[in-house]
């Protein structure tokens, strides 16, 4: 196993706990460096971390500083920002209509482009533009969420995936099991975040979380494993049902 785990109880405190450390890590990274720069994840899973964000209960007394807070999406399918499979409309409706963030922090990939592959393109010229990347450099994001699903994808890294070699920083990849495309931060920027917290929950992700966990590595089967943080921290954050198959000694987190 790569990184550490910590298992809650059930999916609410998931999400409590996910955006308490989302929360956390806001504000020491807009105290040290000023700003705090976060890829969400798409999906179903981490909507109620980012109704509890909304709330604003996450951070205690202190208001998070949405207006040194950069988000990004670790991907999305390819479909207009209104469209209900969007990620970015899913993150609308649970956060930025709920919080004082500035549109210009808002960095959402353009799902709608016809051909994807410019989708991917753009998504790579605004990393390289906001991070002030040098050539050949990664951006170093403060924290990446990530989920996983139950074929062990994670982000739009599917089994097989040309995605998972890409020395690029953005792809646009067709996922054949579902007859469509996506887009997709690349292994190459998820592994130069500070901090990577996957989010899992649920019995249906139970058997997954138990292989990508164990001890055979296979990132072409499980794409999940393939996110190993060159230089930071590597969190699975889970539920009880989602860990119900971890043998006792992957268990290192107890519920909290
Ligand atoms: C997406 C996500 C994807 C997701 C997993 C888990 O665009 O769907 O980025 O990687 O995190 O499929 O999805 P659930 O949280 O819905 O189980």
């Amino acid at each position: 196993m790569f990184g550490s785990i910590r298992i809650v109880p059930d999916r609410a405190s998931l999400a409590r706990t996910g955006a308490e450390l989302f929360a956390r890590l806001a504000l020491e990274a807009v105290e040290i460096r000023g700003t705090f720069r976060a890829a969400l994840a798409g999906g179903s899973t981490p909507r109620d971390l980012y109704e509890a964000l909304a709330a604003g209960t996450a951070s205690g007394e202190r208001p998070l500083p949405w207006s040194d807070i950069q988000l990004y999406w670790g991907d999305e399918r390819h479909v207009p920002p209104d469209h209900p499979e969007s990620n970015y409309r899913m993150v609308k409706e649970a956060l930025l209509t709920r919080v004082p963030i500035p549109g210009a922090n808002i960095h959402r990939i353009r799902g709608e482009e016809p051909d994807p592959r410019i989708a991917a393109a753009h998504l790579e010229a605004e990393l390289i533009e906001t991070f002030g990347l040098a050539a050949n450099e990664s951006p170093r994001f403060d924290l990446i969420l990530l989920g996983m699903g139950a074929d062990g994808h994670t982000a739009s890294l599917f089994p097989g995936s040309a995605a998972l070699e890409s020395r690029r920083l953005a792809e646009a990849v067709w996922v054949e099991p579902l007859s469509t495309h996506r887009i997709t931060l690349t292994p190459r920027v998820i592994n130069n975040a500070r901090c990577v917290v996957f989010l899992v929950a649920g019995t249906d992700k139970a058997e997954t979380l138990r292989l990508v966990l164990g001890d055979e590595v296979d990132p072409r089967r499980f794409p999940a494993q393939i996110v190993r943080p060159v230089d930071g921290d590597c969190l699975w954050l889970a539920d009880a049902a989602a860990a119900r198959r971890l043998p006792s000694s992957g268990r290192e987190g107890t519920p909290a």
